[in-house]
């Protein structure tokens, strides 16, 4: 199986891997790359500084300091930062140089591990197994990065142009790892970054830009080529999008909010990953304990608050009809424990807000012919935390089938075949990520050939993309731009002279 695997993998034609409306652009090479381990559970030690991080989590205010000295609050204060980050630049710095300090940058994000568990837990809910990999991800993009750096002293100056000043707009769902990827990616392609994180998740913003100042430190490099700034979401953080001393904004976030950067400044060179609404076909040739296992991960790891997360299951023929699936779904997820990330049996953490509007209706409201096949459960009186939901019956054309909920919730559909199967799949806005789980390599084919999405899953969860493995991006309404993927061998290159191209619908 793992032959034929290889053989299909060598098939797929190159418009499954990069979106066949973006741009071709250049595909660097790189030198010596290996991704960074996550923290391995099975060493006491590791054990115990991890639960110390969390349990400091719950009462932590790391970041506060940093993150309010970044607010501004006039027009005048963010035309004068915005001058002072343009005036610094890495002109005349090489991509060899450049690849030194990222390298760098790499070592002291992995030096601050533990604290940047700590205010992911404290201000994100993330628990710990969810925070950790995060920071492994920080660490892959800055030796990533640096790598490609290196290749872009090769790379026809005329085609490539990324100087001044990059604005990093990341969620905060991923609030370390997002925006590390979109800094380091300015920083190796030689442009100085503006980072505004998200409010919900700003003090992981903060401790990540310690991080990245103390390489810079080190290095020699002047700190003004990475600026944090906070601004509200209203007229100044609209000021900040249109401002012409911001040379392209890469943005992580709803596909509303990227029409809504271009509404600002419809000229906005914007490269952004957006909206998903990802599902995971099982076939009646799946090993179905493994299917179990990744739908349940997919769908209510980081309690579902993933633009990768699974939120549909699409059933096919005898899978559908019969129990068991679902009854071993029911088992996984009724026994999954939610609580706060401090709680060390906490499995599924907080939703990052009191859920109100579309999430709550998803958590609570069922469409024509939906059942419950476990209804969610609020726990607490702060309305933040929800014992993950599955929905039964779901039709095709309602609002669940088409909605990105972002919150605990999973829905199963059912198709005869398999090609209605990816029809369904298809049918949706979003082609982000996308799932399948089937031994069977003819299907597997014709899966890969006509599902429409950015990262295609065989055999494994839709979460959790491995910086250079699973380069990440999607289609559709989830990307905005050149579509060039985050960790991918073209992603500098995507931030380079595109501003002409023709934007995604
Ligand atoms: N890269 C993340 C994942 O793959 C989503 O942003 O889950």
């Amino acid at each position: 199986f793992e032959a034929s695997l290889a053989a299909l993998d060598a098939e797929v034609p190159p418009a499954h891997r990069v979106a066949d409306r973006h741009a071709v652009v250049p595909v660097a090479t790189i030198g010596h790359f290996e991704n960074t381990p996550d923290t391995d559970p099975s060493v006491a030690t590791n054990r115990d500084w991890v639960r110390a991080a969390v349990r400091k989590a719950e009462s932590s205010d790391i970041g506060t300091a940093r993150i309010d000295a970044a607010r501004i609050d006039s027009t005048a204060a963010l035309n004068d930062l915005l001058e002072k980050a343009g005036a610094t630049t890495w002109g005349g710095v090489t991509g060899e140089d450049r690849a030194k300090v990222l390298h760098r940058v790499g070592e002291r994000i992995e030096a601050h591990r533990a604290a940047l568990i700590e205010v992911m837990a404290a201000e994100a809910g993330k628990t710990a197994d969810q925070a950790d990999p995060e920071v492994s991800e920080a660490v892959d993009f800055a030796h990533y990065y640096a790598e490609l750096a290196r290749e872009l002293d090769d790379v026809d100056g005329a085609a490539f142009t990324p100087a001044g000043i990059t604005l990093v707009t990341p969620p905060w769902n991923f609030p370390v790892a997002i925006p590390a990827g979109g800094v380091l990616a300015a920083l190796a392609a030689g442009s100085a970054a503006v980072l505004k994180p998200a409010g919900p998740a700003e003090r992981c913003g903060a401790v990540l830009a310690e991080a990245i100042w103390e390489a810079l430190d080190d290095a020699g490099v002047s700190r003004d080529v990475l600026t944090l700034v906070q601004v509200d979401e209203g007229e100044l953080g609209a000021s900040l999008i249109a401002h012409p001393k911001i040379d392209r904004t890469i943005l992580t976030g709803a596909y509303e909010t990227a029409e809504l950067f271009r509404s600002f400044r419809p000229d906005l060179p914007l490269l952004a990953e957006t909206s998903g609404k990802n599902a995971i076909i099982v076939t009646p040739s799946a090993d179905l304990d493994l299917a179990v296992k990744d739908v349940v991960h997919s769908a209510f790891g980081h309690a579902g608050q993933k633009c990768s997360a699974a939120s549909l299951v699409v059933l096919v023929g005898s899978v559908a009809r019969s129990t068991r699936f679902r009854t071993q779904l029911l088992d996984a997820v009724s026994s999954l424990t939610v609580g706060y990330p401090w709680d060390p049996a906490a499995q599924v953490g907080p939703v990052i807000e009191p859920a109100t509007g579309k999430l709550l209706d998803g958590l609570t409201t069922l469409g024509e012919g939906e059942s419950w096949l476990l209804e969610p459960k609020r726990l607490d009186e702060t309305g933040r935390l929800w014992s993950p939901g599955v929905r039964d019956g779901v039709r095709r054309g309602s609002a669940y089938h088409h909605t990105e909920y972002f919150g605990p919730i999973l829905g199963i559909m059912t198709a005869d075949t398999l090609s209605e199967a990816i029809d369904i799949v298809n049918e949706v806005e979003y082609g982000l990520t996308s799932g399948i789980h089937s031994l069977d390599v003819a299907e597997l084919r014709t899966w890969l050939n006509r599902v429409r999405a950015g990262n295609l899953y065989v055999n494994r969860g839709t979460t959790g993309a491995i910086v250079r493995r699973q380069p990440f991006g999607g289609w559709k309404r989830s990307s905005v731009g050149p579509g060039t993927k985050a960790g991918g061998p073209n992603y500098l290159i995507g931030l380079g002279d595109w501003a002409s191209r023709p934007a995604a619908a």
